[in-house]
């Protein structure tokens, strides 16, 4: 048997990231390595969804004011649990919670980071065994280092995220996450438990064949979007005829599609939701961050998701995410609305 000599787990990839800054801590590496044990502990959980009686409502309803589904729940609690028992985090928001929870212990508030994140992402698809996912932002705390954290800390702008990421559970389970210095993707090979490079340096294609939107809102979509869409459907022959349209209603699942074979993901507003569906700190601002550094772009039809500064913890907004150049025509419809 050959031996792939060039495989490398996440912990020595971020090591051997760590050379190159002499002066670093170490302490985001803890993070993220905290992260994939989170993701490693959700995926048993997930891949046994369809045997326990894990299934269904917890009964309870979510700050969202949507239906919590007991895996829900359990990924929140796993992503707090380790977290607040690691020494990187000093607290955390998380779309599952009405407000940030402040790690008060010593450690915790002498960390810098604080992170952001949606547990379990497309949680309506659990039932029915398509892909779900998990997301999340770290961002460097702004009140000082050694004091709890505070709301501030957690409603910056995207562009303050030092790494985002997030992980697909789907027919394999992967992990990508991106710094400034680019993204990278790392598939558990669950034999050993490891996550493994499997996708270094990913950029998203300048343009793809795929657009994702749920198609069913159409008539409630602004002019702008729905001239867009239908320029999608009426692409000519010589320029490749129609695109495909794929969405199955998992985010995570969709934008990483189109991260790795190009493509545009939108979630609009609609007439009777003006502000759309999707969360601005756990579930755009990630992707936003992700995708440009991969070579895409993000906005909510007017300016740069990682430009918006939030005001609460749970605000949404429209987003639309993909491709450079596919992003750069559905601005011009946007424009011209
Ligand atoms: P969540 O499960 O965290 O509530 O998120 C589901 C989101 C997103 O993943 C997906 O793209 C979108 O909801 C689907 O919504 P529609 O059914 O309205 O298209
Ligand atoms: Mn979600
Ligand atoms: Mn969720």
């Amino acid at each position: 048997m050959s031996i792939n000599r060039t495989v490398q787990t996440l912990d020595e990839f971020t090591i051997q990231q760590l050379r190159d800054f002499p002066h670093a801590t170490g302490e985001l590496s803890n993070l993220l390595r905290n992260i994939g044990l989170a993701a490693k502990r959700i995926n048993v959980e997930v891949n046994k969804a369809g045997l326990v009686d894990i299934l269904g409502d917890a009964g309870s309803v979510n700050v969202q004011g949507e239906k919590v589904k007991k895996l829900d729940v359990f990924a929140n609690d796993q992503f707090i649990r380790v977290l607040q028992h690691g020494i990187s985090c000093a607290g955390i928001a998380s779309e599952e919670l009405d407000d940030f929870v402040a790690f008060t212990d010593d450690k915790s508030i002498h960390s810098k980071y604080v992170c952001l994140f949606d547990p379990l992402d497309g949680s309506g698809n659990i039932d029915v065994n398509v892909s779900i996912g998990t997301i999340f932002g770290v961002y460097r705390r702004v009140t000082p280092v050694g004091t709890v954290v505070t709301k501030e800390d957690f409603l910056q702008a995207g562009s303050q995220q030092v790494a985002a990421g997030y992980i697909v559970y789907g027919s394999s389970t992967m992990l990508v996450y991106a710094t400034r210095r680019g993204v990278n993707g790392f598939t558990l090979d669950p034999s050993i438990g490891e996550w493994t490079l499997s996708h270094p340096n990913l950029r998203c294609p300048d343009r793809g064949k795929i657009y994702s939107v749920n198609h069913g809102s159409f008539f409630e979509f602004q002019k702008g979007v729905q001239s867009y869409i239908q320029a999608c459907q009426s692409r000519p022959a010589t320029e490749g005829g129609p695109l495909r349209q794929r969405y199955v209603g998992s985010m995570v699942a969709d934008v990483h599609r189109n991260l790795i074979k190009g493509g545009i993901f939108m979630y609009p507003g609609t007439s009777s939701r003006p502000e759309g569906k999707l969360r601005l700190l756990y579930e755009c601002n990630p992707f936003a961050f992700i995708v440009t550094v991969a070579g895409g772009k993000a906005t909510n039809g007017l300016i740069r998701t990682l430009d918006i500064v939030p005001r609460s913890l749970h605000e949404r907004c429209p987003f639309f995410v993909g491709s450079s150049l596919m992003m750069d025509e559905l601005e011009n419809y946007l424009r011209n609305d």
